[in-house]
């Protein structure tokens, strides 16, 4: 594709600059596509109900044409344009959780193209917690389909200069700010089905919306560690959040983990401990690099993609990272792991 001149934006979360959101949203009405922050991960944003528009945003990704791509909304109003039923669960979980990090899979509305649900006959919907994303869909006046601002199968990005180094020349605008509080992508659950069924596990877990809404199905494949034999999702069905470096999930108690990577190791081998269960000073006299995660699942959903990224910076061959373990809080970090490693479990 042509480069493009990308424009570019600075604007903070805490002090919203109504300007600089009118020009982004005439980027936007124009058919152009720009990047922008979400409490979760930066998004590639275009006019949904345009396909021409969204069908950019794919050529910028490298996204294949069978992944549809999630609808943002400012206000839970806006779902019904979108979708043709609304489900009594649907608006339950709408008002518990948006604007927050939960996308609701529900049968689309002829307003939208092919482009966007990839020819689906059923859309995601998300309303974004963020101030700058949710300024930005408002001032647009119709909702926009954004997936995460990654070349596709990178890590997403959850720092503006990772939005920068993938699509800098690819998209016409790009808002840089602040970190993404969560680092994960939002939950999906598709509420066509009954029970509903969470296809991509999120910081708002199974438990959380059991609360809500009674019994839920996990997609199968999200805990098992296993490569599942049918995706659930389209977009799972892809290699996934993949640094350039070779990943490997460790797993095991503490000591153990530790034994197995001393003993992988390869001379020469640029390598990197990515620790959840260790403490980083185990791997004092290994030549490794260490990237600490944290050991609260919400710490390692916010650092695990940016730890992915700055392996890639420091020119990582190997990464080893200790497994996750797997709990209501931790599953979405555990799960996007095991993508990155692609199932890759010593
Ligand atoms: O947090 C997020 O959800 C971020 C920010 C930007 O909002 N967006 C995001 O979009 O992660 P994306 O495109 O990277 O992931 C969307 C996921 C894909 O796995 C896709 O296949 C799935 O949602 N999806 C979208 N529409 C779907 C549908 N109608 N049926 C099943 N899966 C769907
Ligand atoms: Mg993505």
């Amino acid at each position: 594709m042509t480069r493009k001149q990308t424009e570019y934006f600075t604007i903070s979360q805490d002090a919203v600059d109504a300007a600089q959101i009118a020009r982004c949203a005439e980027i936007l009405s124009g058919g152009g596509i720009l990047a922008f922050p979400t409490e979760t991960v930066y998004g590639l944003g275009a006019n949904a109900l345009d396909g021409a528009s969204v069908a950019k945003i794919f050529a910028a990704k490298g996204r294949p044409a069978d992944n549809p791509l999630i609808v943002h909304i400012a206000a839970s109003g806006a779902l019904s344009a979108l979708a043709r039923e609304i489900p009594e669960k649907a608006r339950r979980l709408a008002e518990a959780f948006w604007p927050g990090p939960l996308t609701m899979i529900v049968k689309k509305s002829p307003a939208l193209p092919d482009e966007t649900t990839a020819g689906l006959d059923t859309v995601g919907v998300r309303m974004p917690a963020h101030p700058v994303a949710s300024a930005l869909i408002q001032a647009c006046g119709f909702p926009v389909a954004a997936p995460s601002a990654n070349r596709s199968g990178k890590p997403s990005p959850t720092k503006a200069r990772y939005v920068r180094q993938d699509m800098d020349g690819r998209a016409d605008g790009i808002i840089l700010s602040e970190d993404s509080g969560v680092g994960v992508e939002s939950t999906v659950i598709n509420m066509t089905a009954e029970p509903p069924v969470i296809l991509r596990p999120g910081m708002i877990t199974k438990n959380m919306i059991e609360a809500v809404i009674g019994p839920v199905a996990l997609s199968e494949g999200i805990t098992t560690g296993e490569a599942p034999e049918r995706p659930a999702s389209p977009g799972m069905k892809y290699t996934h959040y993949a640094p350039t470096a070779d990943v490997v999930i460790v797993s095991g108690t503490a000591a153990e983990i530790r034994q197995k990577i001393a003993q992988a190791l390869r001379p020469g081998e640029k390598t990197a401990v990515l620790t959840s269960v260790n403490a980083p000073e185990a791997y004092r006299d290994l030549p490794v690099r260490v990237y600490a995660l944290g050991e609260a699942p919400e710490a390692q959903a916010h650092a695990l993609f940016s730890a992915l990224r700055a392996c890639d910076d420091d020119g990582i061959e190997k990464i080893y990272a200790e497994q996750f373990t797997i709990g209501d809080r931790s599953l979405a970090a555990a799960d996007r792991l095991l993508h990155a490693a692609g199932y890759h479990v010593i």
